[in-house]
């Protein structure tokens, strides 16, 4: 059934487990997604970027919309990095229950002005608020503290943004960042970071982005079958339960999904020449990424949480 992003992660947040968000692009993906997590009786949370909007229109969210209304399990549709209070508008209108604006890019005072009126519109139709404070950016664990502070989440701004914007989850930026990617060294969580910024905004569900696991079976299997993905590494399993008992709730994960499907399709075509029927090339890539969903689940703690 569909519900709000908040009415998932409020119950995260006070039980003490994470809900993952995960990318959908397509059919596949978003069937992987549901049927993973239906499996798993686990709440999810459905994102779709403005890419992903523009790859596939209406007709992907409309998809999605019908799938999660029969699926037994809550279910939020969310906008992921919305960049404009347009793009906001548009997912209000398309159904979605849950809204991401990120004006993480722009100054303090602009982020607070833009990530109310998102609020002011999207509460008016029910609809939960997701927003950003800090620069996504893999920092290794010996940076300097000032070169940390420049970059990732100071607690005392993350606690004025919420109560100045009225947002429902925070996204903030300590040490993780997008893709498979993460940094040169080891990729580094700030925990005391993430403790202090939680401490000072007691109840709220905070979000953390670019943490996928990078498994490295997923990547050396696209290597294996002619990819070329060097130097790929994610966020420890370890980093990410010891994150959501610090207060993260929601846990974004694209990357992953994205490895599991490329591995899949490329040992396909790789080792059976013959094929050309797309069910049998999309089909074992949908089971790949709902393997992944599956693990993710359990990581996270919500697997029995429907
Ligand atoms: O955070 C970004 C997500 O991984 C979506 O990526 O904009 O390429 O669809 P995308
Ligand atoms: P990954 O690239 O680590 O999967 O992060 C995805 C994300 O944060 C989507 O908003
Ligand atoms: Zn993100």
């Amino acid at each position: 059934m569909l519900v709000t992003g908040l009415e998932i992660l409020k119950k995260a947040r006070e039980e003490g487990y994470g809900v993952g968000a995960f990318n959908t692009n397509n059919m596949e993906i978003t069937q992987a997604i549901l049927e993973a997590s239906e499996e798993e009786k686990s709440p999810v949370i459905l994102a779709f970027s403005e890419g992903a909007l523009k790859y596939g229109g209406e007709y992907l969210v409309s998809m999605a919309l019908e799938m999660a209304k029969r699926v037994r399990i809550p279910v939020a549709l969310h906008l992921d990095h919305g960049s404009s209070y347009q793009a906001v508008l548009k997912a209000l209108r398309l159904g979605f229950t849950s809204v991401m604006i990120d004006k993480s890019g722009e100054d303090f005072e602009t982020n607070v002005r833009e990530t109310k009126r998102v609020v002011e519109a999207a509460h008016a139709l029910g609809v939960s608020v997701e927003a950003e404070i800090g620069k996504l950016a893999g920092v290794e664990e010996h940076v300097a503290v000032d070169e940390k502070d420049a970059l990732l989440t100071n607690p005392r701004e993350a606690q004025i943004f919420a109560e100045k914007t009225g947002i429902d989850y925070l996204a903030v930026a300590i040490g993780t960042s997008h893709g498979p990617y993460k940094g040169k060294g080891r990729p580094f969580i700030d925990h005391q970071r993430l403790k202090k910024i939680a401490a000072l905004l007691p109840g709220m569900p905070l979000v953390l982005h670019g943490a996928s696991g990078v498994p490295k079976e997923l990547v050396e299997k696209i290597n294996q079958y002619g990819g070329r993905i060097e130097g790929a590494q994610g966020i420890h399993p370890d980093d990410i339960r010891q994150a959501i008992q610090e207060g993260i709730s929601k846990i974004n994960t694209d990357t992953d999904l994205r490895l599991a499907f490329t591995g899949a399709v490329r040992e396909v075509l790789a080792t059976d020449p013959k094929v050309y029927d797309p069910r049998k090339i999309l089909g074992p890539a949908r089971e790949a990424m709902k393997r992944v969903v599956k693990e993710r689940i359990r990581l996270f703690g919500s697997a029995g949480r429907a």
